[in-house]
């Protein structure tokens, strides 16, 4: 079964993705962490593959993104790029490596690009963290931004609940995202607020709106892998849609592989040397 643009091979950029808005074409995003799934979500035709610090939950299985360190996400970048040949490949920039400094965060960005190979990077914040994005784009790094509920802050909040629900928030929320714009980001993630101000937003602002839990109306989509592929259960936000039970697949498959092991029944004659 093809992907809806899969039979275009070329790499996916950050100027095709500003393409892809003013031509109303959604753009589709997925985390990834791994060299394996990332092959299979390349290959499946995604435009963006965001190796998101949500390997801090997902893979580790910390319970906030908070402790996932810059050499991890590395590591998790290198494999992913290793499997990617046309998505265009976006790292985290993990707590902690960019909002000390404009220094550190150069330095870290940069190593996160020299040693990964990906495309661009994703940080969270807004007018807190503005300085830093202007000093990594300027050293020619395209930056990715994030805005509404932003994990790396969930001790501030102290909930995950929707974001900018109140007038002050959503105020805020606008003017950091033309900021962000305005510094030069290529693209704005939106996360977990409501679909009219994600609305608002991508209509205001000229380069890609991709929502999480930010409704319909922005410029294209962005799940976590292991979630949308029903890997992860126990966690079922309203915006999550489910499009595997790869956790009953999986869990029905090594019950399968225990039977057989402990029958004899593997290896059989053809399965030896
Ligand atoms: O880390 C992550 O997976 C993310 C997405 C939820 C956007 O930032």
């Amino acid at each position: 079964m093809a992907g809806y643009i899969s039979g275009d091979a070329r790499k996916v950029t950050t100027h095709r993705l500003v393409e892809m808005k003013q031509r109303g074409e959604k753009i589709s995003m997925l985390t990834s962490y791994d060299y394996t799934t990332a092959q299979i979500v390349d290959g499946a035709g995604i435009d963006v593959i965001l190796v998101g610090d949500s390997a801090s939950n997902v893979m580790a299985g910390n319970v906030t993104t908070l402790p996932i360190t810059l050499d991890q996400m590395i590591y998790h970048g290198k494999s992913v790029v290793r499997g990617v040949k046309r998505a265009l490949v976006v790292v985290d920039l993990p707590f902690g490596t960019y909002q000390t400094s404009e220094y550190e965060a150069v330095t870290n960005a940069i190593k996160v690009m020299k040693i990964t190979h990906a495309d661009a990077l994703k940080l969270e914040g807004g007018v807190e963290i503005i300085d830093a994005v202007r000093k990594i784009i300027a050293a020619g790094i395209p930056i990715m931004g994030h805005l509404g509920l932003m994990p790396q802050s969930i001790n501030k909040y102290g909930t995950y609940t929707v974001r900018a629900k109140d007038e002050a928030e959503a105020e805020k929320l606008l003017s950091d995202a033309h900021l962000l714009e305005d510094a030069g980001c290529f693209a704005l993630v939106l996360e977990k607020i409501p679909a009219a101000l994600a609305e608002r937003v991508a209509r205001e602002l000229t380069i890609p709106v991709i929502g999480i839990g930010a409704g319909g109306a922005v410029d294209g989509q962005v799940l976590v892998v292991t979630d949308m592929l029903g890997m992860t259960n126990g966690f079922s936000p309203r915006f999550l849609r489910r499009y595997a039970d790869l956790h009953t697949v999986m869990t029905g498959a090594i019950q399968q592989y225990v039977d057989d092991v402990k029958n004899g029944d593997f290896p059989n004659q053809n399965e030896q040397y």
